[in-house]
């Protein structure tokens, strides 16, 4: 594929649906299906998700049948990924065979006893945890590629008055602190520049505020244990792109394209690099895409965790 002209964030999302299938961690989400409490029509299970993007882990957990009887509320910050969910959800459930009711406020897909409804709504996260708190409680949380966006320590006690007491939190594709590109151009200047991308991470200001860790991944353990979540599982869920025999599957070129690009973006006019230098170092990365031999991997974390019952604070 040659380098794209112009970059979506939609697509983006779209195109890392196959390496995140690759990448999620099969223990983990065996040991989230052991967790899930039984369900039936009467008493689905309430799922929210934060940070949902265009919904690809919507269709994840419908694909794994890790939901058979739920209510699942998806927000984002971005209008543009909830319209984009909006869009496509419907189409995918047809596809799946899926009978699919769609109307302004909920989109039900039912399958062979399967049944799930779910709200899409773009809001930002802080402004619904101050919405909902003390409002209402959900079974299962969901934040995926998310986590290691916003600042933990501050935002975990928040996200906790979401969960019912003995709900689960399902984090999962957690950025940790490892980012490969191979072939190698230059070591010196490639390890250079991937410790730049992740200074980038841990500057990061949302609203004034610190927010992104490029270690979220290992720090994630000492944080949920400080918030007083009981860690059930944990393993890595790294991003592995490769080219086959057929080259890239999927989309996973315009992914790869997309992350150099988000790494150009990131960098540009950054102190301590030399420009011309980091400019043909990117154009060299969109040219092995190219050529079909770039390998990219990233280092990433999946976690389950229990919010304990009252009195339970911190046991393990
Ligand atoms: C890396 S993307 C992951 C999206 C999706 N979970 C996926 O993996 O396909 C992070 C998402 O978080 C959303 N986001 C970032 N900050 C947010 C906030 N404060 N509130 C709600 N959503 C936010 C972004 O709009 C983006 O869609």
């Amino acid at each position: 594929m040659t380098k794209p002209t112009d970059y979506s964030f939609t697509r983006y999302l779209a195109a890392k649906k196959s390496v995140d299938d690759r990448a999620l961690n099969r223990h983990v989400g065996e040991s989230l299906r052991q967790a899930l409490r039984p369900t039936t029509m009467e008493t689905p299970l309430q799922v929210l998700e934060i940070g949902a993007g265009i919904g690809t882990m919507i269709e994840r957990t419908l694909d794994w049948n890790l939901l058979i009887h739920a209510t699942y509320t998806a927000i984002d910050a971005e209008s543009d990924n909830i319209a984009e969910a909006r869009r496509r959800l419907p189409d995918w459930g047809n596809k799946e065979g899926f009978a699919v009711t769609d109307d302004e406020q909920r989109i039900r897909l039912q399958r062979e006893g399967q049944e799930v409804t779910v709200i899409l709504e773009a809001i930002d996260l802080f402004d619904f945890m101050t919405r909902e708190r003390g409002q209402r409680t959900w079974d299962l949380l969901i934040a995926h590629a998310f986590v290691d966006l916003v600042d933990v320590p501050a935002t975990l006690p928040r996200l906790l008055f979401l969960l019912r007491p003995g709900g689960l939190l399902y984090f999962t594709i957690v950025f940790d602190g490892v980012t490969i590109l191979q072939p190698d151009i230059n070591p010196a200047f490639d390890a250079h520049i991937e410790r730049l991308y992740h200074q980038t991470m841990d500057e990061r200001l949302v609203n004034g505020r610190p927010s992104g860790d490029s270690q979220s991944g290992r720090h994630l353990f000492q944080h949920l244990q400080a918030a007083g979540v009981k860690l059930l599982d944990a393993g890595s869920s790294d991003w592995v792109v490769f080219p086959g025999p057929q080259g890239y599957p999927a989309d996973e070129a315009y992914f790869l394209h997309f992350i150099i690009h988000t790494m150009h973006t990131a960098l540009t006019g950054y102190p301590d690099l030399d420009e011309d230098r980091f400019n043909h170092w990117i154009a060299r990365r969109h040219a092995q895409i190219e050529q079909g031999s770039l390998v990219f991997i990233v280092h990433q974390l999946d976690f389950l965790g229990r919010k304990p019952p009252p009195g339970n604070r911190g046991s393990r």
